[in-house]
C-alpha cells in the first residue's frame, strides 16, 4: 500500500523517482507525487491517477535538483485527490513529507494544532505530521522527525525534507517498511527494494522505531532515543530484470509462467531424495523445539491464507501435529489455548502485511514459537519470527498472487515432511513425497502447454456474471483460491465452496448462465466430485472441470475439461490451481480489466 522512493545524489533525481515510482505503482496507484530541492526552493508536483499522469504534468517543466522524494498513493484518509496526494507540506512550505501507514491519534494532534492556528489544506492523517515537524524544527531536521515521533501513535513509514535543511532526507519508521540504498553516486531510501534494484544491490533495513538522515556522502541510523546504531548492509537477490515483464503482456502472466521456476527455486538445495528428509537450514535455531510440535496455527490473509488453508490437510497428513489455520486479521479476537511447544507458522508474501504482523506479536505475547514462510527477504515478519523459510521466488508485482501461492504450498510439502519424518511418517512415503515434488515443475509446464485451450474456455463463459468454484478436502482452499483470484482481477462475482457445502444453499443459484468449476483429480475425494458434477449437470448448470489426465469418467459430463498429470493426493493443489489462474488472467484480459492493477487493491497491505 503506497510507495516511497527518495534520493539524495550527484545525479538528476527527477528520472531515477519517476522510474522508482513506476516499480512501485503495484503498492498503489490512486495519485501520485513528487517533490525536488534545488537551491534552497522545493517544487513539489501531485497528480490523481497512475504515474503517467504525474509524468504528463512535469514532462515540460525543468525539475534540476539531486535531491528529491515521491510517493505513490492508496488512499486510506480522503479521497483520490490531488490535495490528498502526497508529498504534504506545512503552511509555509518548508517541509514536504511522503508517509504510508495510518496516524491513529492524527484528529487529538489535528484539534491541537488548529487552536494554534494551523489551517489544514487535505483531509489526510499524514498531513499532521507536516504541520508538527515544521512547529519543532529548530535547524535540525533529524530532531525535529524525532520529536514527532514521540508526538504520534500508529504506523508510518516517512521521508521528509525541509528547504533550510539542504542536501538531506530524513527517514524513519514505524510498521511500515523502509529501505535505505547505496550506490556509487548517492543514497536512496524506498519503501520496496524494487524501487532502486536498478541502481543498487546495497540495502540496510530500518527497523520499527528507528531513523536516518541520508545525505549524498553518508546516512546514519539512530534509534528514537537516538542512540546510534551500526547494521550490516546486506545484498538483494533480485536482479532489476526480475522487475521487467521480458516481452509478456502482464506481470501477472509472467508469473503464472514462472511457476515452473519458482516451485524448483523452492526446493532447490532442500532435497534429500535418500533419506526422505528434506534439509530446513532456515528453522535450525528452532529445530529441537520444532521436531517435537504437537500443535501449530497458520496465520495468513488472503491467497497466503488459502496455502495454510492447504497447508492445514498437508499437515494432517504427513505428520502428528495439530494443525489449524487462521486469518489473520481474525487471530486476535480467538481465545486460542496454547499448548506448551505451540508453534505459530505466518504464510505472507511481502514480509509486511500488517494484520499478519500483529498476529504474530500477539502470538508472541502468549509464549508461542514464531516461524515464517516469507518471500522478501529482510521483511518485517522475516526478522520478527524466531526462524523461517524464504520462498526465493523473486519479487511479486502483479497484485494477485500466484507463484508465491504454489511456492508456499511446496515449501509447506517441505516442512510437514521434515516434520513428519521426525514423528512416524515411513522413509518409503518420505521418499514417494521427495519424487512427486521433483516432477512438479514439469508437470506445471504440461498445464500452462494448454494455456491456449484454458483461453479458449474463458472466451466462451467470461461474460457470465457469477461463477462457483468446487473442491473437497485439499481442492477445497483451491477453489476458494480460484474465486478469489477470478473476482480480484476480472471484477466477476465468484464464490469458492466445499462441494459438499453446495446442497446446503449454492445449488439454488445453479442454472445454464452460472458456470462452476469442479475442481475434481483422481484422489480420494473424486467419486464424491462425480456426484456433485452430476447434480450441477442435471440442473443444466455447465461445468468447467479440472481433472487428473485420462480422466474419461468426468469428461463425458463436464462441458469443458482442463487436465493436470497425475501426483499424490496431497500435492494437486499445486497443479490444479494453476488452471484457475489462467481461467481468471484470460476472462479479465477479454473484458479489458487492467490485470496487475485492478481497482481499490493495492500489493501489500500494511494497514489493519
Ligand atoms: C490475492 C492477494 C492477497 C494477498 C494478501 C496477503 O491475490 O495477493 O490476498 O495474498 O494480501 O499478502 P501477503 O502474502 O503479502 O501477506
Amino acid at each position: 500500500m503506497c510507495g516511497i522512493v527518495c534520493y539524495v545524489g550527484s545525479r538528476e533525481a527527477k528520472p531515477i523517482l519517476i522510474d522508482g515510482l513506476k516499480q512501485l505503482e503495484y503498492r498503489g496507484y490512486d495519485s501520485a507525487g513528487i517533490a525536488i530541492q534545488n537551491q534552497g526552493q522545493v517544487q513539489r508536483f501531485r497528480a490523481v491517477g497512475r504515474i503517467v499522469e504525474l509524468e504528463k504534468k512535469i514532462n515540460s517543466i525543468p525539475l534540476p535538483g539531486k535531491v528529491g522524494m515521491a510517493h505513490t498513493r492508496w488512499a486510506t484518509h480522503g479521497e483520490p485527490s490531488e490535495l490528498n496526494a502526497h508529498p504534504h507540506a506545512d503552511q509555509e512550505e518548508k517541509v514536504f513529507i511522503v508517509h504510508n501507514g495510518i496516524i491513529e491519534n492524527y484528529h487529538q494532534i489535528k484539534k491541537r494544532l488548529e487552536k494554534k492556528g494551523v489551517e489544514f489544506s487535505s483531509e489526510t492523517d499524514t498531513e499532521v505530521l507536516a504541520h508538527l515537524i515544521a512547529l519543532y524544527f529548530d535547524g535540525d531536521l533529524g530532531e525535529a522527525v524525532r520529536r514527532t515521533m514521540a508526538d504520534v501513535e500508529g504506523t508510518f513509514g516517512i521521508a521528509v525534507l525541509h528547504r533550510d535543511a539542504p542536501g538531506q532526507i530524513v527517514v524513519a519508521r514505524r510498521g511500515s517498511p523502509l529501505v535505505i540504498g547505496i550506490s556509487n553516486d548517492g543514497h536512496f531510501a524506498a519503501s520496496d527494494v524494487s524501487a532502486m534494484v536498478r541502481h543498487t544491490s546495497q540495502v540496510v533495513h530500518l527497523q520499527d522505531n528507528e531513523m536516518a538522515v541520508i545525505t549524498r556522502d553518508d546516512f546514519s541510523i539512530t534509534t528514537a532515543q537516538a542512540k546510534l546504531i551500526q547494521r550490516a548492509v546486506e545484498e538483494v537477490e533480485w536482479k532489476a530484470e526480475d522487475a521487467e515483464l521480458n516481452g509478456f503482456p502482464h506481470y501477472m502472466l509472467k508469473e503464472i509462467y514462472e511457476q515452473p521456476e519458482t516451485i524448483e527455486n523452492a526446493m532447490r538445495g532442500r532435497l534429500e531424495p535418500g533419506e526422505g528428509v528434506p534439509k530446513l537450514g532456515g528453522i535450525t535455531p528452532v529445530w529441537d523445539r520444532l521436531k517435537e510440535c504437537r500443535h501449530l496455527v497458520m496465520v495468513a490473509c488472503g491467497t497466503s491464507y488459502y496455502a495454510g488453508c492447504v497447508g492445514r490437510y498437508l499437515f494432517e497428513r504427513l505428520t502428528e501435529v495439530d494443525t489449524e489455520v487462521e486469518l489473520a486479521s481474525e487471530f486476535r479476537y480467538r481465545k486460542l489455548n496454547f499448548p506448551p511447544n505451540t508453534f505459530i507458522l505466518a504464510l505472507s508474501q511481502s514480509g509486511e502485511t500488517a494484520d499478519t504482523l500483529a498476529a504474530i506479536r500477539e502470538a508472541r505475547r502468549k509464549g508461542a514459537g514464531l516461524l515464517g514462510i516469507v518471500n522478501v527477504v529482510g521483511s518485517s515478519i522475516a526478522r520478527e519470527t524466531d526462524a523461517g523459510i524464504y520462498n526465493h521466488a523473486g519479487p511479486e508485482i502483479g497484485v494477485a498472487s500466484t507463484k508465491i501461492f504454489t511456492s508456499q504450498l511446496t515449501i509447506l510439502t517441505l516442512l510437514a515432511l521434515l516434520i513428519g519424518r521426525h514423528q512416524n511418517l515411513p522413509l518409503t512415503e518420505g521418499i514417494t513425497a521427495i519424487r512427486a515434488l521433483q516432477a512438479l515443475p514439469h508437470q506445471v509446464r504440461e498445464i500452462l502447454a494448454q494455456a491456449h485451450h484454458i483461453e479458449a474456455i474463458a472466451e466462451k463463459y467470461h461474460k457470465c456474471q457469477n461463477w462457483l468454484f468446487l473442491g473437497r478436502k485439499y481442492n477445497y482452499p483451491i477453489a476458494m483460491e480460484g474465486a478469489l483470484k477470478l473476482k480480484e482481477i476480472s471484477y466477476i462475482h465468484a464464490e469458492g465452496y466445499a462441494a459438499g457445502e453446495m446442497k446446503h444453499g449454492p445449488i439454488a443459484l445453479i442454472n445454464p448462465d452460472m458456470p462452476t468449476v469442479a475442481i475434481a483429480p483422481m484422489d480420494e475425494m473424486y467419486e464424491k466430485m462425480l456426484s456433485n458434477i452430476q447434480e450441477i449437470k442435471s440442473r443444466k448448470g455447465p461445468v468447467i472441470a479440472i481433472v487428473t489426465k485420462g480422466d474419461e469418467k468426468v469428461k463425458e459430463l463436464a462441458d469443458e475439461v482442463i487436465e493436470v498429470p497425475t501426483t499424490v493426493d496431497y500435492l494437486y493443489p499445486i497443479l490444479t490451481v494453476i488452471p484457475c489462474q489462467l481461467l481468471a488472467y484470460y476472462c479479465a484480459s477479454l473484458l479489458g480489466r487492467d490485470i496487475d492493477k485492478p481497482r481499490n487493491l493495492a500489493k501489500s497491505v500494511t494497514v489493519e
